[in-house]
């Protein structure tokens, strides 16, 4: 858990601003919806801050707007509580005997009236040429009780400001690098469907992570059932909270027998055996009196940057950057001792350089296995010598640094020092809000699959949605290894460099026309593709007779 600096928010909200990102406002009323992340105010990106501090209208409830008062100033906005979390029956007709869900607080009929409630007064203010946002929790495009407000007003051209999730929080607060994972919900997955929590136990290279496991004991006896009992498993309530935020790392079966003291309430589960090498447990070793941070930057612009790694930044003694974190940050970073050169030193970490050349794998790689395990040791004694002094050192990563991050190795390197991570945006979630639908929200599937070339053969066959971080693969290579499980006519997306507002853009098709639509382009190392039936609620893809969510199955054969 990060210390010390969750109250000084607004310090650095000017220092932020001071560097004049523009917002989303326009001349003309628009409609937003605003992901504010997990956990404290200083989770806020600073283009959430500025959609907020430019919209005349806000929709979001007390309790959000209390948390974010530190980084917010309220006062002349109108401020429109009662309309978060009114997602139920959206777009859908209401069922003749209703058989309430536990956390439904009102009948279908009543929930249909505050969507037209809602929708009537944002399209009024927009009207009115005022720009109007929806404050969202978390990610809004996982498991967002909000966004189907996009789909609503998809006629305003609304648009999504990604934020974190509590994942990208949860990453942070377990300390451990994940490649391959699977976002799921327990009462969304059932035995017996293709992307249940009983198949998923079959990927063993995947972390599982389970959103909303309210009913936590049922989820763990599920889990114990589908795992070897001695699976590593972890618990992390209150992502993000300083203070509140507690992470319990186990096994599956230690925490089937026993979940005495874990709240259930705002947990999330991780399970798989990477969680092996979460490092948040890891004690320090006394004589080290300074602090080592992993700082997560965001994708895209710079004002996808949290405040957060604004003031570890702010605060650091010694920074190690990447040349392009360097240009991209540089008005942030002036006048800071920042060291070039040690960014991306992941391979052969920990491997016997002798059994590394006998895998082949020395080949694909810049340096040799020596060099590179040379430039690990130089960077961990310049880490170490400064924390013995007493220094702050923060090494800044893009995204989320814990996922497919090439610095999440320097954890388990300095776990002997005292570490902590600051969670950073994900290319993820920026393309999500690209997207602007919910990517839990797919018609056969729930689940979210996070993938890389490696796995995505083998992952897709779960049928469920599936991003892959492409990261310079031939793009027909994906398309070839997808086709083997997905059907031609199924959707997906490309979203070339997430979260650039100039340089963001998204191809939209089916898996069957996506080759064609990319043709002869080079896709750059910044895209990422999305396949899932999720993609038909876009409001991009939405004509007007479908905003209601239904699949148009003209739309899909044509790609459109
Ligand atoms: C090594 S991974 C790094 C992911 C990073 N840790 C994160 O959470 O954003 C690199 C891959 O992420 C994806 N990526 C990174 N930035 C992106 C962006 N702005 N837009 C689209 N995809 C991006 C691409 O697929 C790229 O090949």
């Amino acid at each position: 858990m990060l210390q010390g600096i969750g109250k000084k928010t607004v310090l650095a909200a000017s220092l932020l601003l001071a560097l004049g990102w523009a917002g989303a406002a326009s001349a003309a009323g628009s409609f937003q919806v605003v992901g504010i992340g997990p956990g404290d105010a200083d989770l806020l990106t600073l283009r959430a801050v500025n959609a907020i501090k430019d919209a005349e209208v806000v929709f979001c409830n007390a309790k959000t707007k209390d948390k974010l008062a530190s980084a917010i100033d309220f006062s002349g906005k109108q401020v429109i509580d009662g309309y978060n979390i009114i997602f139920w029956h959206h777009g859908q007709e209401c069922p003749k005997n209703e058989v309430r869900h536990a956390k439904q607080r009102m009948s279908c009929e009543e929930y249909h009236q505050k969507q037209a409630e809602f929708a009537k007064l944002a399209r009024k203010a927009v009207a009115e040429g005022k720009d109007v946002v929806m404050l969202s929790g978390g990610d809004p495009t996982i498991y967002g009780p909000d966004i189907w407000t996009l789909r609503e007003l998809h006629d305003l051209h609304p648009k999504a400001v990604p934020g974190l999730s509590a994942f990208n929080a949860a990453n942070a607060a377990l300390e451990v690098g994940l490649g391959e994972v699977v976002l799921t919900a327990p009462f969304i997955s059932k035995d017996g469907e293709k992307d249940s929590l009983e198949q998923l136990a079959k990927h063993e290279d995947a972390t599982v992570v389970i959103f909303m496991p309210w009913d936590m004991q049922k989820t763990f006896d599920r889990l114990a059932k589908a795992y070897p009992t001695d699976t590593p498993a972890a618990i992390v309530s209150n992502a993000g909270m300083e203070g509140k935020e507690k992470a319990v790392l186990g096994t599956v079966g230690k925490f089937a027998a026993d979940l005495s003291g874990i709240d259930g309430g705002r947990s999330i589960i991780y399970v798989g055996k990477q969680l092996d090498r979460a490092q948040f447990a890891k004690t320090p070793a006394p004589d080290k009196k300074g602090k080592f941070y992993l700082v997560g930057m965001g994708p895209g612009d710079p004002d996808l940057a949290t405040l957060r790694a604004m003031e570890v930044i702010k605060k650091a003694d010694l920074i190690f950057s990447g040349s392009k974190l360097n240009e991209k940050f540089a008005e942030v970073l002036a006048g800071k001792q920042v060291i070039e050169g040690y960014h991306r030193l992941f391979p052969f970490y920990g491997k016997d350089c002798a059994e590394a050349e006998a895998s082949g794998r020395r080949r694909k790689e810049r340096m040799s296995c020596e060099e590179y395990h040379a430039k690990q040791n130089e960077f961990a004694a310049m880490v170490r010598k400064a924390v013995a002094e007493g220094k702050t050192v923060a090494m800044l990563d893009s995204g989320d640094p814990l996922v497919y991050g090439p610095c999440s190795w320097s954890l388990t390197e300095l776990s002997d020092l005292d570490t902590d991570v600051v969670p950073g945006l994900s290319c993820f979630n920026a393309a999500n809000a690209a997207l602007k639908t919910g990517v839990t929200e797919g018609e056969k599937s729930h689940s979210v699959i996070l993938a890389s070339g490696w796995s995505a053969e083998d992952m897709s066959a779960l049928q469920s949605t599936m991003v892959l971080f492409t990261m310079r693969q031939e793009f027909k290579d994906f398309i070839d290894k997808l086709s083997k499980h997905y059907a031609p006519e199924t959707p997906a997306a490309v979203v070339v460099k997430a979260g650039y507002a100039n340089e963001e853009r998204v191809v939209q098709g089916t898996l069957g026309t996506m080759l064609d639509k990319v043709g002869a382009e080079k896709l750059p190392f910044e895209y990422m593709l999305y396949v899932g039936d999720f993609l038909n609620k876009s409001p991009d893809r939405m004509t007007a007779e479908t905003a209601s969510g239904q699949i148009n199955p003209v739309q899909l054969a044509q790609g459109e």
